[in-house]
């Protein structure tokens, strides 16, 4: 099937004269009504079915933790802040940071910490939260080059900020039908040629329970591995791919959109982050398709190996729950995280946005290793 939307399928059904004298009922009035009254109504997803992106081209990406490594103390946005460790490997809770009012100084040992930390979770940034798409935007370039989701919902205007969404009526990003769980380890949009780095993410509405995100460090659930099976992953590199997220899009789901083709790119199976030097294991059920140079038997029984250790390394794991005005900043490059949707029946709204600046192609831990296919 082409691009052709849901909605444009059910527009075409129906006679433009009978939209026209149709009565609006009283239901869908109270539906607008409570719309409109919402306060980030501005944020809402929007799908255009004629938005195309041109493919992505490279950039050099300078990490911003770098400039961090050469201050007199690279901790100091944390002078005057309640720090509280999530777990001893993964995650740090800060309360009494501004983020909106961090310099440029201060977002540079951000981009340090989260690197060293994996997760940075922000309570009371309404200020922050309430700045809006520009602001956001404004945020997240100095991190990176702003990424462009190929398929999910974006506030109209603003393609560079990806929203997560559910309400009573409506669905985006946490349909998971043909499986027995909901969660799903992952690295965001690991096909692209440069994956992101440090990336952003916070509610704008939640329900009252319910919808925690979990994360799990990737330098810790690799140093579990013995070394002579870490000597042999860093000779191997994977390929990473899009082509099911944008199918799935094709099919009519998820807002209908393929806004960029989809690409397949190879990464090494194990990272070594720019700024921290740590190796990372960079390999996601989601977006991990085969490892290259093996018979499809051994790729497979290796995937499924790593997958079901990070499944079941729970010692490794930081649960964030998430209350009003808090924002999470981890590093993509050396975490990965699922979404827990075990709200299904709930008839609140979940509705979240992230920023995402690419960093750079992944580096191998073995020096010198190939990349190409
Ligand atoms: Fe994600």
């Amino acid at each position: 099937m082409s691009t052709t939307t849901v909605t444009q399928i059910q527009q075409s059904s129906v006679p433009q004269a009978a939209l026209k004298l149709r009565p609006q009922s009283d239901e869908q009035k109270n539906r607008d009504a409570k719309q409109s009254e919402y306060k980030y109504s501005h944020l809402l997803p929007a799908f255009d079915s004629q938005e195309r992106y041109p493919p992505l081209t490279p950039f050099e990406h300078v990490d911003p933790g770098f400039r961090a490594l050469k201050h007199a103390n690279p901790r100091a946005f944390l002078e005057n802040a309640n720090v509280v460790e999530l777990t001893p490997n993964l995650g740090t809770e800060v309360h009494g940071v501004d983020l909106l009012s961090l310099d440029s100084d201060g977002r540079d040992q951000l981009a340090l910490e989260v690197a060293r930390r994996g997760l940075l979770v922000f309570r009371d940034q309404q200020a922050f939260i309430d700045a809006g798409s520009e602001s956001y935007l404004e945020w997240g370039r100095h991190f990176g080059r702003l990424h462009i989701h190929p398929t999910s919902g974006h506030p109209q205007g603003y393609p560079e900020l990806h929203l997560v969404y559910k309400d009573e009526n409506k669905s985006f990003n946490f349909e998971r039908d043909e499986s027995i769980t909901t969660s799903l380890w992952h690295s965001d949009v690991s096909y692209e040629l440069q994956p992101p780095g440090l990336t952003t993410f916070f509610l704008l509405a939640q329900p009252s329970t319910g919808g925690d995100t979990l994360f799990t460090s990737q330098v810790s659930t690799l140093r579990r591995l013995s070394p002579q099976f870490v000597a042999f992953l860093r000779t191997l590199k994977a390929v990473h791919s899009g082509v099911e997220q944008a199918e799935f899009s094709r099919s009519g789901k998820r807002g209908g959109v393929v806004r960029r083709e989809p690409v397949e790119h190879v990464h090494p199976v194990i990272r070594r982050h720019p700024v921290t030097g740590e190796e990372a294991l960079y390999v996601n059920r989601q977006f991990t398709r085969r490892i290259l140079g093996l018979k499809r038997e051994e790729s497979e029984t290796l995937l499924k190996f790593l997958y079901d250790h990070v499944d079941r390394s729970v010692d490794l794991q930081a649960r964030l729950k998430w209350t009003p005005h808090t924002v999470a900043v981890w590093d993509n490059r050396i975490t990965a995280h699922s979404a827990i949707v075990d709200y299904g029946e709930s008839k609140e709204r979940r509705h979240g946005a992230r920023i995402t600046p690419q960093a750079e192609r992944p580096i191998p831990a073995l020096d010198g290793l190939d990349l190409s296919a």
